[in-house]
């Protein structure tokens, strides 16, 4: 089983929780309720964060690696731009653990595929929004499968072998279960910086 097999095996029924608990209709019904939304997911990627050793990563070669890493500051600034401060994402921590660094990146990463889907039907009812309101959700705006596929393409190539496997399933189950935990909380309490 490859890497990322084993990661689309370990998560595929914690995404189905996960999209189960957001309400697409929910999150573009007004500007509000989507900041609500961009508010639960900064919960569960700041409690993700530091797990992310980003030197590491740049030591494995991760693809794009600044253009990925401003894409979920991008969050914060949202956040900031729709007068929800929340405070920036603290400085990850040295890592001696590869395999839970890359399992809790494909979970990052991989959302942006629902980001992009909820941007669309965002901007379908409600129009375009400012700029500087959805730079996290626009991503890599029409390179986001480029991004992806160039991620995957680096997943596949780390030499692996059963107990690393192992540790990064453990690692993006995990992941999951910090958005799992924000987004059940329908009202997370704001955090002014
Ligand atoms: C309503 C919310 C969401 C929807 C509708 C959604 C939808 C999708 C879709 C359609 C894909 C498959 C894309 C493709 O292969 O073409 C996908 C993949 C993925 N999503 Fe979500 N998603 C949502 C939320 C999230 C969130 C919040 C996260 C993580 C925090 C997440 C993590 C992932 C991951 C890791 C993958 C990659 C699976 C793979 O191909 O290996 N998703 N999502």
């Amino acid at each position: 089983m490859t890497l990322l097999q084993a990661l689309r095996k370990a998560t595929q029924s914690s995404h189905q929780r996960l999209e189960g608990q957001i309400s697409k209709e929910e999150v573009t019904a007004s500007i509000d309720a989507y900041a609500l939304y961009l508010r639960q997911f900064h919960q569960g990627l700041a409690a993700c964060w530091l797990q992310l050793d980003w030197h590491l990563l740049a030591e494995w070669g991760l693809p794009e690696l600044s253009a990925r890493q401003a894409r979920y500051h991008a969050l914060t600034d949202d956040l900031h731009a729709l007068g929800h401060p929340v405070p920036p994402l603290e400085r990850g921590l040295r890592s001696e653990r590869a395999p839970s660094v890359v399992g809790c990146l494909y979970v990052l990463e991989g959302s942006i595929h629902g980001g992009a889907i909820l941007l669309s039907e965002l901007e379908t009812k409600a129009g375009p929004l400012p700029a500087d309101t959805c730079r996290f959700l626009s991503g890599f705006h029409d390179q986001n499968r480029y991004y992806w596929k160039d991620f995957v393409s680096w997943l596949e190539s780390l030499e692996t072998g059963d107990d690393f496997l192992e540790a990064a399933s453990t690692s993006a189950r995990e992941a999951f279960e910090h958005f799992i935990a924000a987004f059940a909380v329908k009202s997370p309490t704001p955090v002014v910086s």
